[in-house]
């Protein structure tokens, strides 16, 4: 059985003092574990406050990028060493933002989920498909080219060190969310890939995430599928009560999710 995973990622969003004040009001409202691993995202400028907020809780700390090498000239950038003295476990790598609007490529994002790996940080690698290519019904090719691309030559010691993140591209920010049919369909196939690559068991413990619109009016379908091991969330994760209502849904039904 997988443990699922949400994420709150905030995107360009919050000033450290508003990021204290979400920090802190999630803090509040998870007090007891509930089977789910909860990981939010600030920006850069708030992981310092909001890590210190959600020490010893049960909301760990995610990235939402990084640089591959450990430390150089390299202006604006921000290296996995210093997430690791931030108290960061996660980071998010290859979200198709970055890839549409600074130009991350798949070797760029390989080398980001390596240099992750071997600072034991987790990778929550973003693969998925823009509405162009699921019209040309392209879209199993380019989550196996993302697939393929950002992990290829990895070794991965434990499935808990690698989150694959199923995003859309036409449903990040949209409202217009992947039915859990569709995410189902695309997230199997990608554990079916993950099969090949790594042995059956390991491929079977790796979780995968679907996101894109995720909300609490869906959160619940979507997580019911075999292959969808929680949520990457955007927009709806910047409210306390949205975001709250999404976890803890969604935690309802993995009580009953065999
Ligand atoms: P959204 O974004 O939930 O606002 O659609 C998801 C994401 O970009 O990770």
């Amino acid at each position: 059985m997988r443990r699922p995973i949400i994420a709150g990622n905030w995107k360009m969003h919050k000033t450290i003092s508003e990021a204290i004040e979400l920090a802190n009001g999630l803090r509040r409202n998870f007090v007891n574990d509930i089977g789910i691993d909860i990981v939010i995202c600030p920006p850069f400028t708030a992981l310092s406050e909001v890590g210190e907020i959600i020490q010893d809780s049960f909301i760990q700390l995610g990235a939402q990028n990084m640089h591959w090498e450990d430390k150089g000239a390299f202006t604006g950038e921000v290296s996995p060493l210093m997430l690791k003295d931030l108290g960061v476990k996660y980071v998010i790598i290859g979200h198709s933002e970055r890839r549409q609007f600074f130009g991350e490529t798949n070797e760029i994002v390989n080398k980001k989920v390596k240099s992750a790996l071997k600072h034991n940080l987790i990778p929550i690698m973003c693969i998925g498909e823009s509405l162009e290519e699921r019209k040309k019904e392209k879209t199993f090719e380019v989550v196996k080219n993302h697939l393929e691309g950002g992990i290829e030559g990895i070794n991965l010691d434990s499935p808990e060190n690698l989150i694959i993140a199923y995003e859309p591209v036409w449903a990040i920010g949209t409202g217009i969310n992947a039915t859990s049919s569709q995410a189902e369909e695309v997230q199997g196939y990608i554990r079916e890939l993950l099969k090949k690559i790594f042995d059956k068991e390991l491929a079977e413990g790796i979780r995968i995430q679907y996101g894109g619109s995720v909300r609490p009016d869906n959160i619940e379908e979507l997580i019911k599928e075999r292959d969808v091991d929680g949520a990457l969330v955007g927009g709806a994760s910047l409210d306390l009560i949205t975001f709250t209502e999404i976890v803890k849904k969604a935690g309802e039904v993995i009580k009953i999710k065999i």
